[in-house]
């Protein structure tokens, strides 16, 4: 008895159970709402649906589960709630100008026996404020590193920050710090080298966050750097022979502009009747003892740079126009060394390609000569076996068959 009671007990327990959990669940699906997102200050529908509804009762509930509707009637002062549709299907209700305070779970319910409920839980976004760039340094001199700080304010949820130099992803240093309730302040330091390329170059911060597109700030680097230098020759135009005159432009470009160039002749003096102006050099009536490296140097307040000018004074044209290898030579040392292996490097193919043509022919040559000495050679030797009249032919007969041992014999005696 004991046993078959406690048995029964068992089954009743497990089959309220398995209502208990199925049965409610059968019920809501007549029941449906939906979580929303909503921005703060906009407005958002909450919307509680009814599949098959038998006339029961429907109402809306805030979070603290205060009803907000009850069928078609508003109990709640709060007229930011408005009725947008009450039918058999349908309780949909909006509330405007959110604030962070409305965000929770609102209860949808329908009196059934038993009565059920559908929850809607509204999030209210907050975007962060306009994001602000700050800067360590105003300008950077190339090859030192700079420091960017990125601050999104008070957003909810915390945002994210990418940086951007230009089309390159940057990598940041994010810190995320909770202001007060659910808002949060983000932080985002980048720091890297500048190169001049840099100069002007945009660094954008952007802002993710789900209640903003588009949000960033922008800064546009700016990056000091040492001047580049370029000579170019104005005068003359082709070689530079004894007596033309020579005039130089030294182009120095830099940021800021640099402030000073000089001219001077490497390890020597500049010839005396040289004029420099501003950025010139003239030299008049050249002469082949001005041969030397002439260099512009320029500087600011990043460091100096300079350029090679190298002379090379040629006869007069009076003389035999001697046309020079490379007359690009006078302009960069590098260049007249590297133009001239060039020649180099074509003249000994030229002579290996002569010379192996010259040794192909010799050894056709040679070849066709040797095949026909033989067939002469074994003519003779043979002549010399038949009738040995001829002394050499004869010895070499005897070397080449046994048969006439005798008078090899006889002809060595
Ligand atoms: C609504 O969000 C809650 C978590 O906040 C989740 O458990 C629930 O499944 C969501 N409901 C719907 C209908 O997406
Ligand atoms: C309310 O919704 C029903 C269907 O759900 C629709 O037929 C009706 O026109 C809506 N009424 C209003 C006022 O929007
Ligand atoms: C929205 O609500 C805030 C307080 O939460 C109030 O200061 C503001 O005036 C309201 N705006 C409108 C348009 O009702
Ligand atoms: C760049 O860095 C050097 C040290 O590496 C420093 O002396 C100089 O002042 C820096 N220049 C600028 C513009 O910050
Ligand atoms: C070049 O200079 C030397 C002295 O340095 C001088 O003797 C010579 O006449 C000059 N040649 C010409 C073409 O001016
Ligand atoms: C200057 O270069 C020319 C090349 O044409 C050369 O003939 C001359 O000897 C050089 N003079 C000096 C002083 O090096």
């Amino acid at each position: 008895m004991a046993i078959t009671g406690s048995g029964s007990l068992a089954i009743s327990f497990s089959v309220f159970v398995i209502s208990a959990a199925f049965l409610p669940k059968v019920d809501t699906q007549n029941l449906a709402t939906e979580n929303k997102s909503v921005i703060e200050g906009e407005m958002v529908t909450i919307s509680c649906k009814v599949k098959n509804n038998d006339d029961s009762v429907i109402q809306l509930l805030n979070p603290n589960r205060q009803t907000i509707y009850f069928r078609d009637v508003r109990p709640l002062k709060d007229s930011r709630f408005q009725l947008v549709n009450f039918s058999d299907n349908e309780l949909r209700v909006s509330l405007s100008n959110v604030s962070l305070s409305d965000e929770g779970r609102y209860v949808c319910q329908l009196y059934t026996d038993p009565p059920q409920e559908a929850y809607a839980d509204i999030t209210v976004l907050v975007p962060p404020g306009s994001p602000v760039i700050e800067s360590r340094e105003d300008v950077v001199s190339e090859g030192n590193e700079t420091e960017l700080t990125c601050i999104a304010m008070g957003s909810k949820p915390a945002a994210s920050i990418r940086w951007m130099k230009g089309e390159e992803e940057l990598t940041g240093e994010t810190t995320v710090e909770e202001m007060y309730d659910r808002m949060f302040t983000v932080t985002s330091r980048v720091r890297f080298s500048v190169t001049k390329e840099d100069d002007g170059v945009p660094v954008d911060c952007i802002i993710d966050h789900p209640a903003v597109k588009d949000l960033l700030a922008q800064r546009h680097l700016e990056v000091l750097y040492k001047p580049e230098v370029k000579i170019l020759v104005t005068n003359p135009k082709g070689l530079t022979r004894e007596g033309d005159n020579l005039d130089l432009t030294c182009i120095a470009e830099g940021k800021p502009r640099p402030h000073q160039i000089n001219w001077l002749r490497v390890e020597e003096d500049v010839p005396p009747h040289a004029v420099v102006t501003g950025s010139e050099l003239y030299i008049e009536n050249l002469n082949k003892s001005y041969n030397g490296t002439y260099r512009c140097v320029a500087s600011n307040v990043v460091g100096e740079a300079y350029d090679d000018y190298i002379l090379y004074v040629y006869d007069a044209p009076t003389t035999t126009p001697t046309p020079t290898t490379n007359p690009v030579s006078t302009q960069d040392s590098r260049a007249g060394e590297g133009a001239p292996q060039k020649i180099d490097h074509a003249v000994i193919g030229g002579v290996v390609a002569v010379v192996m043509f010259a040794i192909l022919c010799a050894l056709i040559v040679l070849g066709r000569y040797f095949a026909r000495h033989k067939g002469t050679y074994f003519t003779h030797e043979a002549k010399g076996a038949d009738d040995a009249a001829d002394a050499d032919t004869a010895i070499i007969n005897a070397e080449g068959g046994h048969t006439n041992t005798d008078e090899k014999k006889e002809y060595y005696i």
